[in-house]
C-alpha cells in the first residue's frame, strides 16, 4: 500500500513552516507606539501587521497540528486502502512529489496571510474566537469514536447504511450513500456536527484556508456595488462554513442557503445565528424552485464532485438560470488531474480509502465544456493547494 493514499496535506513541520512566528512583537506595543504621532505611523503600521501576522503563524501553526494529531490517529484506525483479501492494487499516476505538496500547503497559508494582510477578506472567526477547551474535547472524542466505526464500514463496503424505501421518497438515489463512509450519510444532527472536524482533520487544518480562497472571487463581483444589493446564493451549503465567511465580510449581502439535508441546513442554521436575515431552503440544488434571474451570484463549494455527472449538469443548468446576465457561479471543488501533476495520485487514491463514487469522473470533468453549455464563460481558475477556484460568468 502506498502511503501516499488519502494523504493530501503536509505534516506538521510543514505547517510550521508555513506560520512563520514572529512572536517578538506584541499587539499592545504596536497600540502604545500609534499614539506617538504621525512620524512613527509607518513603524507603527509595520509593527501592527508583524503583530497580526504572529499571530495568524502561531494560531493556524496550532490548528494544523491540532488537525493533524487527528488525522494521524484516523489513519490508523483506517488500516491500508486496499483491504487484506483483496487484490494489490497497481498506481497510474506517478509517486507523490512531496516537495511540492509541502510547497502548495504554504503557498495556501501565504495566500490566506496576504489576503487578511491586505483587507481582502478579514481574519477569519475562527482564529479570532478561540474554541473552548471542552468543546475541543467534544469533538476530538466524538471524531475518534467515530473514525472506529467508518473504518469498519469501510472494511465491510458499508456504503448503503442510508439506502431505505422511505428516504427514496425524499431524496435521489445517488444522495442515499454514506459517503466517505460517514455515520448517517447526510442524514443526521450527529453527521452534520461531526462534519466539519471530519473535514479540517481530512486536510490537516487547510479546508477552512482553501474554502477562504474563493473570497476573492466575491470580493471582485461586490466590487464597487452596495453588498446590500447583491444577492447570493449557496449551492450545498452543508454547515454554512463557506456562507459565515461570506456574512462576516458583507454582512449586508443577502444570502441563501440551500442543501438537501434537512439535519445540515439545521446545524447551518445554528452555525449562522447572528445573521438573522440569511434565507434557508431544503431543496436539490438540480430543481431549487427559485425564481429566474434572482441571484448575482451563485456558490457551491465541495457540491460538485458527491454529484454524478447528469446531477451535475442539472446543477449547472439550474444555476445559470437562477443567475442574473453579468451574474458569476463560484465553484470550489478538489483540484482535477493534470492541475497539479505531482499530486495526482492523491486524487487517484482518495475515493479508494473514503467512498467517493463521483470524485474519479468529476476529476477527469471538462469544467469549460460542462459550464459552456448552459451558457456561463470560464473567467479564472484559481489553485489552493488541493482545491480549484474556477469562475464562471454569465452573459449580460
Ligand atoms: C461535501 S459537503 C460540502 C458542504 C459545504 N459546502 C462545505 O464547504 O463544507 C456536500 C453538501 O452538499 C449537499 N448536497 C449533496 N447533493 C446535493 C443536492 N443534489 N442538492 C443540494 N445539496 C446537496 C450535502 O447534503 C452536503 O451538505
Amino acid at each position: 500500500m502506498s502511503d501516499t493514499a488519502a494523504s493530501p496535506a503536509g505534516d506538521a513541520a510543514t505547517a510550521s513552516q508555513a506560520c512563520e512566528t514572529h512572536a517578538s512583537i506584541t499587539k499592545s506595543s504596536a497600540r502604545r507606539a500609534s499614539k506617538t504621532g504621525p512620524v512613527l505611523a509607518a513603524p507603527v503600521k509595520a509593527a501592527a501587521t508583524t503583530a497580526k501576522r504572529a499571530f495568524y503563524g502561531a494560531s493556524q501553526a496550532a490548528r494544523v497540528l491540532w488537525f493533524t494529531g487527528h488525522y494521524i490517529a484516523g489513519r490508523r484506525l483506517m488500516g491500508p486502502l486496499t483491504e487484506p483479501g483483496d487484490p494489490p492494487y497497481a498506481e497510474k499516476s506517478a509517486p507523490l512529489d512531496r516537495a511540492r505538496m509541502g510547497a502548495a500547503f504554504r503557498e495556501l497559508f501565504e495566500a490566506d496571510w496576504r489576503n487578511v494582510r491586505d483587507g481582502v477578506y478579514k481574519m477569519p472567526i475562527d482564529m479570532r474566537r478561540a474554541p473552548s477547551p471542552s468543546s475541543l474535547w467534544r469533538r476530538s472524542r466524538d471524531y475518534l469514536r467515530d473514525s472506529a466505526q467508518v473504518a469498519r464500514r469501510k472494511t465491510r463496503g458499508g456504503h448503503s447504511e442510508v439506502l431505505s424505501d422511505a428516504a427514496r421518497e425524499r431524496f435521489p438515489r445517488y444522495y442515499l450513500q454514506n459517503f466517505h463512509y460517514q455515520t448517517d450519510g447526510w442524514l443526521s444532527a450527529a453527521s452534520a456536527d461531526r462534519y466539519d472536524m471530519q473535514v479540517e482533520t481530512l486536510f490537516t487544518g487547510a479546508a477552512g484556508a482553501m474554502r477562504r480562497q474563493a473570497l476573492p472571487a466575491v470580493a471582485d463581483a461586490v466590487a464597487g456595488r452596495d453588498a446590500a444589493s447583491l444577492s447570493l446564493l449557496d449551492l450545498g451549503c452543508g454547515t454554512g462554513a463557506f456562507l459565515r465567511d461570506v456574512k462576516d465580510n458583507w454582512p449586508a449581502i443577502r444570502a441563501t442557503a440551500l442543501d438537501l439535508s434537512p439535519a445540515y441546513l439545521g446545524k447551518a442554521r445554528a452555525e449562522l445565528g447572528r445573521w438573522s436575515d440569511i434565507v434557508y431552503r431544503q431543496a436539490n440544488a438540480e430543481e431549487t424552485g427559485l425564481d429566474d434571474a434572482a441571484f448575482d451570484i451563485v456558490t457551491a463549494v465541495y457540491l460538485f464532485h458527491e454529484l454524478p455527472p447528469r446531477a451535475r449538469r442539472n446543477v449547472v443548468a439550474e444555476a445559470a438560470r437562477l443567475l442574473k446576465p453579468g451574474g458569476v457561479f463560484v465553484l470550489v471543488d478538489t483540484i482535477q488531474y493534470g492541475d497539479e501533476p505531482g499530486l495526482d495520485i492523491l486524487i487517484e487514491n482518495f475515493p479508494r480509502g473514503f467512498h467517493e463514487p463521483y470524485y474519479d469522473s468529476y476529476c477527469r470533468a471538462d469544467l469549460g465544456a460542462l459550464f459552456a453549455d448552459a451558457g456561463l464563460a470560464r473567467r479564472r481558475d484559481a489553485l489552493a493547494f488541493l482545491t480549484k477556484v474556477t469562475t464562471f460568468e454569465k452573459a449580460a
